[in-house]
């Protein structure tokens, strides 16, 4: 998995300018982000919080790729995504971006390794090598051992693992994680957290939107978000 950790160490990955985003339902508007200028280097660690509300999903629709501004400009790891027309925006969403959400979305009737392999589909490799960077994948999130399970036989935190392996088989320039430990106890949420932290010390780019505290400190940075502005950008203790 070498691409995105292969990224220089300071090369922008997120460079966001003016973003703003209007929603619109009949004459009614909502202007959830409001004017939202920050970047994100490559090897970054960086949690993205506020309170409910304050527009961190709207925004990681836009990191993600997966809405798109009102105005403003988003380039994503040198490409300038507002211009982009829905089909180059879904190749760029699959070879730039690995999610993981709360919900770890992983299909029950699929084993650990065919989970992870769902993303190579769409590029044309053929079966063993999907199988091959599967298990690579999987034993890189410590689940080796694991590769014939289904999801219904694994722990929430393995579940997780799973899902996070997924994300990084296409060898994705950054990692878009929505509140990845909302649905996990303490201590699968202490197995997911140690699993990025590795991510982070061997160079992946993180971006964590989470409303836990805990969580958030994890990250070497925290971008509060607050009513659709950037409240505050602050260094962590780590
Ligand atoms: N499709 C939509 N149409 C209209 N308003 C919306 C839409 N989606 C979100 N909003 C509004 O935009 C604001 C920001 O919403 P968003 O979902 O980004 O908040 P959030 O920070 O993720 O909150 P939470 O922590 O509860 O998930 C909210 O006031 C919300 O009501
Ligand atoms: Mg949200």
């Amino acid at each position: 998995m070498a691409t995105g950790a292969a990224r220089r160490t300071g090369d922008p990955v997120i460079e966001l300018t003016g973003a703003r985003k209007t929603y619109r339902s009949g004459d009614i508007e909502f202007e959830a982000l409001r004017g939202i200028d920050f970047g994100i280097q490559a090897g970054e660690y960086a949690a993205i919080m506020g309170p409910s509300g304050s527009g961190k999903s709207t925004l990681m629709n836009a990191l993600g790729c997966l809405d798109t501004l009102t105005s403003g400009s988003y380039r994503l790891d040198g490409v300038d995504v507002e211009e982009l027309r829905d089909d180059e925006l879904a190749v760029i969403r699959n070879q730039k971006i690995g999610f993981v959400f709360q919900q770890f979305h992983l299909l029950p009737e699929l084993t650990a390794w065919q989970n992870v392999a769902l993303p190579l589909m769409y590029g044309r490799v053929p079966l063993a090598e999907r199988r091959e960077r599967a298990a690579v994948a999987l034993t890189k999130v410590g689940l080796g051992d694991r590769l014939d399970n289904r999801p219904g036989e694994l722990s929430g935190g393995q579940q997780q693992r799973v899902a996070v392996a997924r994300a990084l088989v296409t060898e994705p320039t950054m990692l878009l994680a929505d509140e990845p430990t909302g649905n996990l106890d303490t201590t699968s949420t202490e197995e997911v957290l140690a699993l990025f932290d590795e991510l982070h010390a061997a160079g992946r780019t993180i971006v964590l939107i989470t409303h836990e505290q805990e969580v958030g400190a994890r990250a070497e940075r925290i971008v509060w978000v607050r009513d659709g502005v950037i409240d505050r950008d602050e260094a962590t203790r780590r």
